[in-house]
């Protein structure tokens, strides 16, 4: 089926699975709670379920509910649905689940839920199951799949792929006319069916009101006492329902993560077609091998990524941005045509056509403004800097706001943290510090003042002024020979002085002075 023939689909419900313990991933955190391209994996099966615009959005929860439960109602925002959580009850399997799924439903649904049981005989309208361990699929292949079901009419329809080895999965059983007869679980299958590779994908849609009086049928009558929600299948063709499938081609879509193995290719995966959809959109990706893009991530056309780096959460590049070799970047954002190499950056804001890098190292809070430069082994955080502003070598400005066309000379370090508080610095527009300044916060440098080399600022700079806090420099001449007799210093001190023809004791060139003569200068 091709896109163009998919009718916009607004089921009355999505019921997501995701009640299993998911014990082969070996984690204390649930499994459909790893993350993977940027999302948990609920949080995929959540975005591609909520793109169908379903009446109704639920999750089915039971393993760690609270944690899973509050996980999923912090993606509300994002969804732009507020999911409805079921609770599954002691009885286990997929069928129940649904069950559980559809009580919720229609118990969110009533407006006073002590006014009697309503049970869940009112729902009608499409409903589609799909599970939370499935992160590849798509909202495309789920409106496919509602929209084959609707313009046929279906009681039933499953989605399925062939698979080279189908082990474990669910067998579709099909009639010799090619029309599904029903689902055999792999643990129940004759070895005649175990043959079968076509699969169930456990991706379905339903006809409400058929699904509620179906499961109601469902017994935990198989070889693992559990309630099959694939039971429905036979059930719906008894009773003269249309039961059909929509086969996929592409089996990653329907490709649950059951191990951190599995959860290793499924990621891989993902970043391989993230990669292509943004290099069919504009973006110039030299490395695709290392370079790590989070689906969440989005990219202006013209960009450029280098090898070797790794675009996070809600980071965004502009247009003519160019970023890596070797960069990592967590919700930040770059603008049009800045450069930034060898970076490490988290919740900064790069304007446009700046420069970050190399080694550099930007902390959340981090706005550099348009030409504005921050260059090698800098550390910054909490700190706005001005337009045209450079920062260019070894340094750290902490919650300090630095104005316009500054620049601050290197080694520059703004001393935030007086062991308790931290304070802020303030430095003006058209501000010139010299090497190794240190600015004690609390304090403030006025537009167009200059520092001198190696000064503490400790007290505010007024406008236009110069501020020293270093001594006159004092030379003691011929310290070295006195002090550091015998050493290659005080060797070479002693050549140069000759050199200069101004020799102060008379031993020769080349020699060493003798301990009595070295002793006979001591002041
Ligand atoms: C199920 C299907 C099988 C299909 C396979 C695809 C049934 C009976 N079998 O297999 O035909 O090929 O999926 O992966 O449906 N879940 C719950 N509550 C439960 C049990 C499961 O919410 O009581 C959820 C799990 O969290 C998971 C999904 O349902 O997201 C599938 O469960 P799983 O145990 O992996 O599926 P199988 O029963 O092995
Ligand atoms: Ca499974």
């Amino acid at each position: 089926m091709t896109e163009s023939t998919v009718a916009p689909a607004t089921p009355a419900a999505v019921i997501v699975l995701a009640a299993g313990a998911g014990t082969r991933m070996k984690s204390k955190t649930p499994k459909i709670l790893h993350p993977i391209g940027g999302r948990s994996m609920i949080g995929h099966a959540l975005t591609a379920a909520a793109g169908l615009n379903p009446r109704e959005l639920v999750a089915v929860v039971r393993h760690q509910r609270d944690l899973v439960a509050d996980h999923i109602l912090s993606l509300a925002d994002t969804l732009g649905t507020v999911p409805v959580i079921a609770d599954q009850d002691e009885t286990p399997g997929t069928g129940r689940a649904v069950q559980c799924g559809l009580e919720a439903l229609t118990a969110a649904a009533s407006p006073t839920p002590d006014a009697g049981p309503r049970g869940t005989s009112g729902i009608t309208g499409t409903v589609v199951v799909t599970y939370g361990d499935v992160p590849l699929l798509t909202t495309e292949l789920l409106a496919e799949l509602v929209a084959t079901h609707e313009s046929e009419s279906n009681a039933v329809t499953v989605l399925t792929a062939l698979l080279e080895d189908p082990t474990g999965y669910g067998r579709i059983l099909r009639d010799t006319d090619g029309s599904v007869a029903g689902i055999v679980e792999h643990k129940d299958a004759t070895e005649a069916q175990k043959q079968i590779n076509e699969v169930n994908s456990g991706i379905y849609a339903f006809d409400g009101a058929l699904l509620v009086t179906a499961l109601a049928e469902v017994t935990t009558d198989n070889a693992q006492g559990e309630m099959y929600l694939t039971d429905v299948l036979s059930i719906a063709r008894a009773a003269g329902g249309r039961v059909a499938a929509v086969t996929t081609q592409d089996r990653w879509q329907v490709e649950g993560a059951n191990d951190r193995v599995q959860l290793q290719a499924l990621g891989a995966e993902m970043n391989h077609r993230t990669l292509e959809r943004h290099m069919r959109a504009g973006t110039s990706i030299q490395d695709p091998a290392t370079t790590w893009i989070d689906s969440t991530v989005t990219l202006e056309s013209d960009t450029t990524i280098l090898p070797n780096t790794h675009l996070q959460g809600t980071t965004h590049l502009s247009e003519d941005a160019v970023v890596g070799p070797d960069t990592t970047l967590v919700d930040t954002t770059v603008g049009v045509g800045s450069t930034v190499t060898r970076t490490q950056a988290s919740g900064a804001v790069i304007g446009d056509r700046a420069a970050v890098g190399p080694f550099t190292y930007l902390r959340p809070g981090t706005v550099l403004g348009e030409q504005g430069k921050i260059g090698a082994f800098y550390e910054t955080k909490n700190t706005v800097i001005g337009r045209g502003s450079k920062l260019s070598h070894l340094g750290y400005a902490g919650d300090a706001e630095i104005g316009e066309y500054t620049n601050i000379g290197c080694g520059n370090i703004t001393a935030n943290y007086d062991g308790v508080n931290k304070h802020r610095t303030v430095i003006g527009d058209h501000v010139r510090t010299s090497s190794n300044t240190v600015f004690i916060a609390p304090v403030t440098v006025g537009d167009g003042a200059y520092t001198g080399a190696g000064a503490v600022v400790r007290k505010d700079v007024p406008a236009g002024a110069l501020a020293l806090t270093v001594a006159p420099q004092r030379n003691s001449e011929g310290w070295v020979e006195d002090r550091r007799p015998g050493s290659p210093a005080a060797d070479a001190a002693a050549r140069a002085r000759v050199g200069h023809g101004t020799p102060t004791t008379d031993h020769t060139l080349t020699g060493r002075p003798t301990q009595s003569e070295s002793g006979s200068t001591q002041r």
